[in-house]
């Protein structure tokens, strides 16, 4: 049977859905003592050392973004699922005490001023190139990644072995409404 008996159209409330299958960060904001968290499915790497992030002009983290100049943004696994769906439903704006109540946990590194979530398997330290245009019209923020680390147990040698590390390590995808995919069997093609 062909693949076209199988093919629906999809309406255009939510198309984004389709291509929704990235995973998702961590976006973690500092100004002074003031820390905030997110998590934010809707980025992607801009070039080799580059990302961009869609931070929504409502949210508490975003005036720490505009004020510091600075995300560190990480990859959250599995492990954390909870805590990943608490951060991203429950604003600062409403909770000042949101990340206690998120339970999530933090480890520092001598050289690195942002507290480093537990539970991702990467973390980069992001200077913003600012562009108005594009922060005011779409809430979208591209930035220079100046520092960087992973956990050695899924990625080194500047490869990804997830398959080899804990499957709390796994990256969530997020779909919608609490629906998300972890990243699942490893797949090697060659020519
Ligand atoms: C898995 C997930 C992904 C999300 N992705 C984004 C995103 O890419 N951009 C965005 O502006 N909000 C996104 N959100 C919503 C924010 O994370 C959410 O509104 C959060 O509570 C904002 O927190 P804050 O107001 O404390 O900054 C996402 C939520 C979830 C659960």
């Amino acid at each position: 049977m062909s693949q076209k008996e199988f093919v629906k159209p999809v309406g255009l409330e939510t198309p984004y859905r389709l291509f929704n299958l990235g995973g998702t960060a961590f976006v973690e904001s500092k100004q002074g003592d003031d820390l905030d968290i997110m998590p934010a499915s809707w980025n992607c790497p801009l070039d080799y050392d580059k990302m961009t992030v869609v931070i929504d002009s409502t949210h508490y983290s975003r005036k720490l973004i505009e004020a510091s100049e600075y995300i560190l943004l990480a990859v959250p696994g599995m492990g954390i699922q909870k805590e990943i769906l608490y951060l991203g439903s429950v604003s600062k704006n409403d909770n000042p005490n949101k990340i206690a109540d998120s339970g999530l946990k933090f480890f520092t590194l001598p050289d690195c001023d942002f507290p480093l979530p537990e539970g991702c398997s990467a973390w980069a330290v992001i200077k913003l190139i600012r562009e108005p245009h594009n922060e005011k019209t779409y809430d979208l923020f591209m930035g220079q990644i100046v520092k960087a680390w992973a956990d050695s147990r899924v990625f080194s040698n500047n490869h990804w072995h997830l398959e080899e590390g804990p499957d709390e390590l796994r990256s969530m995808h997020y779909v919608a409404g609490g629906h998300f995919y972890a990243i699942g069997k490893r797949v090697d093609v060659t020519l």
